[in-house]
């Protein structure tokens, strides 16, 4: 026995080795960890339960019959997250380069199977050349498979995908269908075609970082959601994400003790808007204020700057958070806030997140590149988005709610539950200066009588009690209690049920 004992340690060495020291050193030189050693910072100390170790390719072309590297070149299994459960795949760079073989795919599929049975989110750590090149459509078929459970999986159990290294063509498809992406700066980029073909096709000459590294996905494209510096920073965050989420739909997100009152006031917020309703403010201060600990994790930090995401704890609870930016273009909508809200609101959806919208939006931004690109139809994703919710929905105006913003902002119209407004909100269907342009047209070349007109509007539409009058809005309240006026209103909301009518699904304007 002790024998047998000391051989199943071996193999079990071995397997560990992966693609042997050398490889290793190389992967250590470009400044990355190892597929393992990406677990251990990931996971709780000791947690670790791994599958598959010993499986191998069943691949017979161009020779690699005679390569057979135990694992093959992705580590599988589950651990914890402080303390909840997990599966986990870490692709090894260091056994054919990470590559997906027939037998690497079964091996991520089969704890994708696992997880979505036992209802624990997925968190896949990306490093891989792509398809096995000497296996062909065999591997072809095996990233399909994945696809195929990471949409089955979607809505009914959290997926992360971090990008540690290579992620090349249709590889990159699994990471997008995924809620959340990570990068690391540097070290990952992710594209479908390579710089090698992009100069062939269309003549452009341009780096791998260029095309697709962290720095694009999380600024330009909007692929990623967030990047760091290195693969401790980007697993460490990764963590802290994971602490949000609830494990599966249907369950309520996590809660957890925090150091600070549900009371606490924020004299601060009373003097937050300006004078000067053209002068922007930082909207983040807001949320940090009114979140416990002043703990933000903002998703999408470097893309669409007009529109804020992320998520905070509120007396404990996991909440959303959606908000306009006056920083960024005013706070205005276009495209790329609408998408970027619309689809964080799904997620928060899917998973019975709470959500609170935080509002001072003129309205959606004006020109051709927004008309032609389409911002009715994707203006739309976001209206949609909020409309089909039924989770809880806290919103507080604090400057302005014009036109048709107002109503896609979480209103009472579309279903909100709670509408707060601060005395600084001006809800109206356009400012006070283009209102009077249009209905005192005539009058245009007397400045006195225009300004006179313009008063006039300001006095009776630049407030928020026309729409508390209506009931629109549920309460005018003072910005320092905005903490406490929040966390009440979710603790009403905790019992919250809502159907909407039977249906195979909705149609979102994609
Ligand atoms: C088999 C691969 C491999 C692959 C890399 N390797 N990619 N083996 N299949 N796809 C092996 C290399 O032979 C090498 O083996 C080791 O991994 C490390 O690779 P290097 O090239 O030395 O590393 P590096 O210089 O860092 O370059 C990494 C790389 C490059 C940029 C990823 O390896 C590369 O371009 N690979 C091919 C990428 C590709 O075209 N894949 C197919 C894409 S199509 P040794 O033994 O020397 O260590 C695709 C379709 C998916 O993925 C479709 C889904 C629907």
């Amino acid at each position: 026995m002790q024998e047998i004992i000391r051989a199943l340690e071996a193999r079990r060495t071995e397997a560990r080795l992966g693609g042997g020291e050398r490889r290793i050193s190389a992967q250590h030189g470009k400044g990355k960890l190892t597929a393992r050693e990406r677990l251990d910072v990931l996971l709780d100390p000791g947690s670790f339960e791994e599958y598959d170790m010993f499986v191998t390719h069943r691949a017979t072309d161009f020779g690699v019959d005679e390569m057979l590297i135990p694992g093959d070149g992705v580590v599988t299994g589950w651990g914890r997250i402080n303390g909840r459960i997990v599966y986990v795949f870490s692709q090894d760079f260091t056994v054919f380069g990470g590559s997906l073989s027939e037998t690497h795919a079964q091996k991520i599929c089969k704890i994708m199977d696992l997880a979505l049975q036992n209802g624990a989110p997925v968190i896949g750590l990306n490093d891989s050349g792509g398809a096995r090149i000497q296996e062909g459509v065999a591997s072809l078929g095996g990233y399909a498979e994945v696809f195929w459970r990471n949409v089955q999986a979607s809505g009914a159990i959290p997926q992360i995908s971090v990008i540690m290294g290579p992620c090349a063509g249709g590889a990159v498809y699994s990471p997008a269908m995924t809620d959340f992406i990570y990068m690391v700066r540097d070290t990952s980029y992710m594209f479908v075609t390579g710089p090698d073909v992009v100069k062939t096709v269309t003549n452009e000459t341009v780096t791998h970082e260029e095309l697709g590294g962290a720095s694009t996905h999380t600024k330009v494209s909007s692929v990623a959601d967030a990047a760091f510096e290195n693969d401790i920073e980007t697993l460490l965050e990764v963590r802290r994400l994971f602490d949000f989420l609830p494990l599966k739909a249907g369950e309520r997100p996590p809660s957890i003790a925090v150091n600070d009152s549900p009371d606490r006031r924020e004299d601060s917020l009373d003097t937050i808007i300006p004078d000067s309703p053209n002068k922007p403010y930082d909207m983040r201060e807001i949320i940090e204020k009114v979140a416990d600990e002043g703990d933000f994790l903002e998703l999408q930090a470097a893309h669409a700057g007009n529109i804020l995401i992320g998520f905070v704890r509120l007396n404990g609870h996991t909440t959303g958070v959606v908000a306009n930016q006056p920083l960024v273009l005013a706070g205005c909508l276009d495209i790329a806030a609408a998408k970027k809200a619309a689809r964080f609101i799904r997620f928060c959806d899917a998973f019975e997140i709470p959500i609170l919208t935080f509002v001072d939006v003129p309205g959606f931004l004006p020109g051709t590149a927004q008309e032609y690109g389409g911002i009715i139809k994707h203006g739309a994703k976001l209206l949609f988005a909020y409309a089909e919710t039924t989770v809880p929905l806290v919103t507080v105006i604090t400057r302005k709610a014009y036109g048709g913003a107002y109503d896609v902002m979480a209103s009472k119209h579309i279903r909100a539950d709670v509408n707060y407004a601060w005395p600084s909100a001006e809800i109206a269907v356009m400012g006070a200066k283009g209102a009077t342009e249009i209905l005192y047209r005539s009058e245009l070349t007397d400045k006195e009588k225009i300004a006179r007109r313009t008063a006039e509007y300001e006095a009776r539409f630049a407030n928020p009690f026309v729409a508390a009058e209506r009931g629109f809005i549920d309460d005018v309240i003072m910005p320092h209690g905005t903490r406490r006026r929040v966390v009440r209103a979710f603790e009403t909301l905790r019992g919250k049920r809502a159907q909407g009518p039977v249906k195979k699904h909705g149609n979102i304007p994609l």
